[in-house]
């Protein structure tokens, strides 16, 4: 699977989203290190705070199917439906990210037209909270 591939799993996938109060859609698809695909879009809700992002969407689901090991993430989001530039992960995202991941996890953003931008975890997410406390860098 290459990350064009995973964008255009993405893509499809911001398709599906319910954004009726931001209009922000968002697409992700991630990927398994046994090479599977679980994707996700965000969903919102008319009391704003339950609404889940694309990517939760997708790690919530690969891990009630009982996986457990990932390899990437590819993003896609934007206004109204259009993809004017890349989407990042929110924090409350890449922590997800983090409880299951390595640092070496990537994130593929997709941007306008073909344009993808990689970037792993640890990068995004240096210093994070890894319930024991300790200020590591990438632990
Ligand atoms: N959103 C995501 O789906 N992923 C992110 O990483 C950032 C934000 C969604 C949540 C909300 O539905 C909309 O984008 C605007 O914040």
């Amino acid at each position: 699977m290459t990350p064009a591939e995973l964008v255009a799993l993405a893509k499809e996938a911001m398709t599906r989203a319910y954004a009726p109060y931001s209009g922000c859609t968002v697409g992700a698809a991630l990927l398994t290190q046994d090479g599977k695909v679980y994707t996700g879009c965000n969903i919102e809700n008319a009391a704003f705070t339950p609404t889940c992002c694309a990517e939760r969407t997708a790690f919530f689901e690969a891990v009630a199917k009982g996986e457990r090991d990932f390899a990437a993430i590819a993003v896609v989001g934007g206004r109204n439906g259009e993809i004017t530039g890349l989407f990042p992960p929110c924090g409350v995202c890449r922590q997800v990210m983090m409880e299951f991941c390595e640092p070496d996890f990537l994130i593929h953003m997709g941007g306008a037209g073909d344009e993808i931008v990689t970037v792993p975890l640890g990068e995004f997410l240096p210093y994070g909270f890894n319930g024991e406390g300790q200020l590591d860098k990438n632990s």
